[in-house]
């Protein structure tokens, strides 16, 4: 019995570590448009509307079609289309965004937590990069029409490096990939972190956290 269970286990970890790197779990159903308003029922996702009240225009979105305003403390706006402003993605495990940038405009530094990212070049001329683990930085100029991928979990920046406007189209394997944007998780938290933490972490005066945490409303 015991050599069985071994066996069991055995297997379950083969086909655990031979499995393809998922992100979101596949669906179990052909749809399920999100019903975003049970708030009442919690589950690892949103529950399905009736599929009675499916129409395809849940399958169908505008929300990635105007410009977005650069004029923001990064020159650059990003639009997203994840299950929270797009129902019918719920289950599907994928989203994009629309990133705009001014000439010299930033995403700054931030990592998806639930996915891996597609960058894609639509318009202008970015210097796409990621620090791995080992805190090597890969980067690279990305003009339109060029794809550059950036690994789950691993923080990542686009910035415009061209004299004109830039777009970036961004394609993501979860529904809802999530972001933790470096200057704002770690200066604009609420409550804020402690500024002796960061001064430390840093290796700057306290002053200059202050002076930052200013900037991110703190
Ligand atoms: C770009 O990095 C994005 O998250 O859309
Ligand atoms: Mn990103």
């Amino acid at each position: 019995m015991a050599t069985h269970l071994l066996l069991l286990l055995l297997l379950c970890l083969a086909l655990f570590f031979l499995s393809p790197c998922r992100s979101d779990p596949d669906p179990l159903q052909d749809f399920c448009v999100a019903n975003l308003r049970a708030s009442d029922i919690t589950v690892d996702g949103f529950p399905c509307k009736p599929t009675s009240d499916v129409v395809a225009d849940d399958f169908f979105s505008t929300v990635l079609s105007k410009e977005g305003n650069t004029n923001s403390i990064f020159s650059s706006n990003l639009t997203s289309a994840n299950v929270l402003s797009f129902p019918g993605l719920n289950t599907l495990g994928l989203s994009m965004n629309r990133v705009d940038f001014a000439p010299g405009g930033v995403n700054p530094p931030h990592s998806h937590p639930r996915s891996a990212e597609l960058v894609l070049v639509a318009k202008g001329r970015l210097l796409v990069g990621f620090v791995s683990t080992s805190n090597v930085f890969y980067s690279k100029v990305v003009k339109a029409g060029e794809i550059f991928v950036i690994p789950k979990g691993l923080v990542h920046f686009q910035y415009n490096v061209g004299k004109t406007k830039a777009l970036a189209i961004t394609v993501f394997n979860s529904q809802l990939p999530g972001a933790v944007v470096a200057p704002l998780a770690l200066f604009g938290s609420k409550p804020a972190i402690p500024s002796e933490v960061l001064a430390k972490a840093f290796q700057v005066d306290q002053q200059v956290v202050k002076l930052i945490k200013s900037k991110f409303g703190n």
